[in-house]
């Protein structure tokens, strides 16, 4: 669904420290799932395709900057001192902007979607509202600031809990801390706003009575599922987000025809994406940008993480990928680890104990067992036997493999790289290759002679 509000300007408050977090990061840079906080929220808005986003950073500028880059229509401001809310969001005031409307939100809340924020701004449209924001009923609303109502329902205010009187703590209608407002209004009453309060912070809230002091209209809508405003002070309220949202990230990939085994023990991050038909099974972590066409396994305890997979991969348990792609119908596995730049084409088979490293593997090869194969370009249809190792360090530098189509290597076999291996070529058990193999025929190195002793006796228990 895709909403658009091209009058919109949109605020992210984003500069706090983030204490509670006891980190060296600024807080809006932890993840949930593989993406940060401000991402979740920076893609949340995005859906909603405002005029603007105006970024309000403070605490780690430069770190939150790096991470986050230059998106074409955001503007990062800078806030040296983070005087409250409402002194934060005053430093978008002169953001070249068209939008007559403004959506306030914090960057420390990345489980709301963008239906609810549209659905706020609807309703502030919808109703001629000058000042709209966001409220929940919750069980306990420590924390929060409390919307404060008059005898006929009209909210007159928000008073933040450590303003609020032992009754006014008793409210369960909580504010968000997300408002939208019209911009014009917004700006006017935000000058008039003191930081004449326990925390002497500049609220942002303190704007409803002075809108409802110039007859202005004010609401608050309630969110469906308060969960979405979770907002993330500490670690605790991090893996608690991060559980919400990955039962989220389930039922969708549910409901898009994928099965999940014990669902309570596997992790799929924000930014995979996964086929119909698939199977993930117990124990399995798909991470960061992972993709998985249709007809897929992983696991039981498996990890693929930034890794392509294409339709009808087979992912044996306890394997571990990680930036490898995989052709349609090939198979890892089990106890295989594939690390960056392993790229196997079709109907190719990893097996037990096997490490591949940049490497590329042809259609239908097979390493089955316990092998190393790194810095490696392999043909089509070659079977590298048990043990097989490419030496490709000389403890300086990397050095390339090449082997053709067709090989047969026999198992134990070092190939001491650089080399090359012709097409056809059959290598013999337990060979050291440090020249090139040609193609066709069989290529072995010197062997041990085999002795027989005949009249040696097994020694038995008890000898000396
Ligand atoms: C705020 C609201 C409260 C609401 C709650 C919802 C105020 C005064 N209180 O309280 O009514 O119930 O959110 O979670 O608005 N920030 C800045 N610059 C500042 C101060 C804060 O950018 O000078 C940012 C923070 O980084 C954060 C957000 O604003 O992302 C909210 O600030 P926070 O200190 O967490 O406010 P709360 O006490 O949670
Ligand atoms: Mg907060």
């Amino acid at each position: 669904m895709l909403h658009h509000f091209s009058t919109l300007q949109v605020i992210i408050l984003a500069a706090g420290k983030g204490t509670r977090m006891t980190s060296v990061k600024p807080k809006v840079l932890h993840n949930v799932l593989g993406k940060s906080m401000l991402e979740h929220v920076l893609h949340t808005v995005e859906d909603l395709q405002p005029e603007s986003v105006s970024l309000i950073a403070g605490h780690g500028i430069a770190q939150v900057k790096a991470h986050i880059g230059e998106p074409e229509n955001l503007t990062w401001i800078e806030q040296k001192e983070q005087l409250g809310t409402g002194h934060a969001v005053l430093h978008a005031e002169h953001v070249p902007t068209t939008a007559d409307l403004v959506l306030i939100v914090c960057g420390d809340t990345p489980l709301l979607t963008s239906e609810t924020l549209a659905a706020l701004v609807n309703a502030h449209q919808e109703k001629h509202a000058d000042v709209s924001v966001l409220s929940a009923l919750v069980d306990n609303p420590q924390g929060y600031g409390r919307i404060l109502r008059n005898a006929d329902n009209q909210v007159q205010g928000i008073i933040e809990e450590k303003d609020a009187s032992a009754e006014q703590r008793l409210i369960h209608e909580v504010s968000s801390g997300i408002f939208c407002v019209n911009r014009e209004l917004l700006f006017a009453c935000l000058h008039q706003v003191d930081n004449n309060n326990v925390q002497q912070e500049y609220y942002l809230p303190d704007i409803l009575p002075l809108a409802l002091a110039q007859q202005k209209t004010v609401q608050a809508i309630t969110m469906q599922n308060p969960d979405e405003m979770l907002g993330i002070n500490d670690r605790f309220q991090l893996s608690q987000a991060e559980a919400i949202m990955q039962q989220r990230i389930m039922r969708e990939w549910q409901k898009k025809g994928v099965t999940i085994e014990q669902a309570e023990t596997v992790r799929i991050e924000a930014s995979v994406n996964i086929g119909i038909d698939c199977t993930i099974r117990a124990g399995s972590q798909l991470l960061g940008a992972t993709h998985l066409g249709d007809g897929c396994t992983v696991g039981p305890y498996s990890i693929v993480q930034n890794s392509w997979l294409a339709d009808d991969v087979t992912v044996a348990p306890f394997s571990h990928l990680e930036e490898t792609s995989v052709g349609d119908k090939s198979s890892v596995g089990p106890f295989a680890r594939l690390r960056p730049g392993a790229k196997l084409d079709e109907g190719v088979k990893v097996g037990n104990f096997v490490e591949i490293k940049k490497s590329v593997l042809g259609q239908g090869s097979k390493v089955n067992h316990l092998s190393y194969i790194g810095d490696t370009i392999m043909g089509e249809h070659c079977n590298i036997g048990a043990g097989t190792i490419t030496c490709n360090y000389d403890g300086a530098n990397k050095h390339q493999t090449m082997i053709g189509d067709r090989v047969f290597i026999g198992s134990d076999t070092k190939l001491v790289a650089p080399v090359q291996v012709g097409d056809d070529a059959t290598i013999g058990a337990g060979s050291i290759i440090t020249k090139a193999v040609q193609n066709d025929g069989l290529t072995l190195s010197a062997r041990p002679e085999q002795r027989h002793v005949k009249d040696w006796i097994r020694p038995k228990k008890g000898d000396h």
